[in-house]
């Protein structure tokens, strides 16, 4: 196999500035107002695989935001590569951290990313992820050495918990059939130690409300005489968590799969290094369920976070009241065997249940997944190893992530398909958060090794 090297050397400045077009669609799936935006950049999606080789590319209209179809099937009888992505991002707010507005993408040198990266909402996730498959494709195509059929699936909703996905899946389950499913959503572990993600989070998502009085007060005149919800709100989320930070929902941890201690052991071999952690982020020290280290806490283990709490008084100076109304949302990062739905359930009672007479608690399930884990021994795994060594000289590390997918469980219910999860980002590229940035080295080393996995998985299906 000719080394894609030297196509993307020469091409480079052109498939940077083609991911920079995608990058200034601000495509918030979130936000109804950037809906014109999402559909445009579904729109620049479908041309771009139309020019990268698919030869037939649809704009497939579902209840939410459309999913992009492109396909090039060589022979039926060789095996078919199923991509999966997002062109959707996650809303770039607080607009006044980022450095560059979040949609005028600008390329920068920093200490992990040499070479530079562009910086821009999107960029690592996951239109950047996922425009290396598309330049990949371009490679493949243009020098006669696609080896395999391939389709891709690249859906808006991804951020916003890819409600249209199953209803997808279920109409089109013969369109999609595939032998295996490529997606780069995840991270690898740094930039000279290539990894594999393994496993993925399940996840509940539920927002909550606390109503006492039915109005607001002055908290002079009542204050001290009812309930006040946001003081009660931060009491009951005080209460989610003993002093050893065990989660405290009854039956919460009933379904969680131990691993043994060789397991463990194995996990704690992939280089970690505290110090430069708690340098990034400048912290003094980490925090997190006793008898775990850092790795396993945010991998193996089950969590909860609120992600937001409002209520209240927010504005300049201070106003004496209090609020009738506290709010708060909440996501517990689930692992293999927890069901998002029965922990959803457990979570509603428990809250309600530890409630203080005097309020009425409301708790509003938003979405959820389930937890995924690979085998490092399937064919799939192990075409992805030889990619990886082809191009990085390096044997990947099988790594289990604490982020969420929930498609991927699907897919495998759904098609019966596994998926293999190659990332390129790195756990420093901000993702959701401002400056997020993905390394132009990464992106390169991206479309270089996405081939060398078509090879390896087309000559193992033999
Ligand atoms: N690409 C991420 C998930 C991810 C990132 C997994 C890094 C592993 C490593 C994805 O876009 C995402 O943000 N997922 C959400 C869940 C979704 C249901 C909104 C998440 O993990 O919060
Ligand atoms: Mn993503
Ligand atoms: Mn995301």
């Amino acid at each position: 196999m000719n080394s894609a090297k030297s196509y993307i050397e020469e091409n480079k400045d052109r498939f940077l500035n083609e991911l920079i077009d995608l990058l200034k669609i601000p495509s918030i799936s979130a936000d109804p107002a950037y809906k014109k935006d999402v559909i445009a950049a579904s729109e620049m999606v479908k041309k771009r695989l139309q020019e990268a080789g698919c030869t037939h590319v649809e704009i497939c209209e579902t209840p939410g935001f459309p999913i992009v179809y492109g396909e090039k099937i060589m022979d039926k009888n060789l095996p078919t590569i199923l991509v999966y992505g997002h062109y959707d991002v996650q809303p770039p707010d607080p607009l006044d951290l980022w450095n560059s507005p979040p949609f005028e993408p600008v390329i920068k040198k920093t200490e992990i990313h040499p070479q530079g990266a562009i910086f821009a909402r999107g960029s690592c996730d996951d239109k950047g992820q996922m425009y290396m498959h598309v330049k990949a494709l371009e490679y493949m195509t243009k020098t006669n050495q696609l080896p395999c059929n391939v389709k891709f699936m690249i859906e808006g909703e991804e951020e916003v918990g890819s409600a249209s996905l199953g209803w997808f899946l279920e109409r089109n389950r013969e369109k999609l059939a595939n032998d295996v499913i490529l997606i780069s959503d995840t991270g690898m572990i740094a930039p000279d130690v290539p990894s594999i993600t393994t496993g993925l989070r399940g996840l509940s998502y539920v927002e909550v409300e606390v109503t006492g009085p039915n109005r607001d007060l002055h908290s002079g005149l009542y204050g001290g005489a009812v309930a006040n919800p946001i003081n009660v709100l931060a009491k009951m989320i005080a209460a989610l968590h003993d002093e050893n930070n065990h989660i405290t929902i009854p039956g919460f941890y009933d379904n969680v799969l131990e691993l043994s201690a060789a397991e463990r052991a194995k996990m704690a071999e992939a280089p970690f290094h505290l110090d430069a952690y708690k340098k990034a982020l400048d912290i003094e020290a980490v925090y997190g369920e006793k008898g775990y280290t850092t790795n396993e806490r945010n991998s193996i283990r089950p969590t909860l976070d609120v992600n937001g709490i409002w209520g209240g008084y927010t504005g300049e100076g201070a106003k004496t009241v209090i609020a009738a109304k506290a709010y708060a949302k909440i996501s517990m990062r689930l692992v293999p065997d927890q069901n998002w739905k029965e922990i959803t359930e457990l979570f509603t009672k428990h809250f309600k249940s530890i409630a203080p007479k005097g309020v009425t608690v409301k708790v509003t399930p938003h979405h959820g997944g389930t937890a995924y884990v690979t085998p490092i021994n399937s064919m799939e795994y192990r075409a992805a190893e030889k990619a990886y060594e082809a191009t990085f000289g390096k044997t990947p590390i099988p790594q289990r992530s604490g982020g969420s997918i929930p498609i991927v469980a699907l897919f495998e219910k759904e098609l019966q398909s596994k998926s293999i999860l190659m990332g390129f980002g790195l756990d420093s590229d901000a993702i959701h958060s401002p400056n997020e940035h993905f390394g132009i080295w990464n992106y390169l080393k991206g479309i270089e090794t996405i081939p060398q996995f078509y090879h390896y998985f087309t000559e193992m299906s033999k």
